[in-house]
């Protein structure tokens, strides 16, 4: 079945539902950001380090009110992996969305995947953690 729900579906169906082949994880430069438009969502997919780590996170920067989050700047803090805004600063974990400086924020997370070097979201692109 190629057909994709467009009703609202249960949070527990998301997982069985197919994913989008975005790009190769080699067309994302080490350590840093993409942008990919997803349905109509900007996600910024993140690369840490040489390998096949990805992340893929909101493209929107809730400080900043602008969507520029995939061009932060990569890092880590104590073993969890980060990116920076390039506005304000602000730093979020890049596996669970939390702003690692104002604990009442967070941006959404989305479902991803490596499979064979290519770098897959899930289709409905749900947000596997809300955006407060
Ligand atoms: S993110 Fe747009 S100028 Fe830096």
């Amino acid at each position: 079945m190629s057909e994709l729900h467009t009703s609202e579906a249960p949070r527990s169906e998301t997982m069985t539902q197919g994913w989008i082949d975005v790009c190769g994880v080699e067309d994302i430069i080490p350590n840093t950001g993409v942008c990919a438009l997803v349905g109509k969502r900007q996600i910024a997919l993140v690369r840490v380090g040489e390998g096949e780590e990805v992340y893929a996170i909101s493209n929107f920067d809730p400080f900043s009110k602008a969507f520029v989050l995939s061009r932060g700047i990569v890092g880590d803090k104590g073993g969890v992996p980060k990116i920076a805004s390039p506005i304000y600063k602000q730093s979020f974990d890049l596996r669970s969305g939390q702003c690692l400086d104002d604990p009442g924020v967070s941006i959404p997370v989305y479902p991803i995947r490596v499979r064979a070097g290519r770098v897959e979201i899930q289709a409905a692109a749900e947000p596997l953690a809300a955006a407060s």
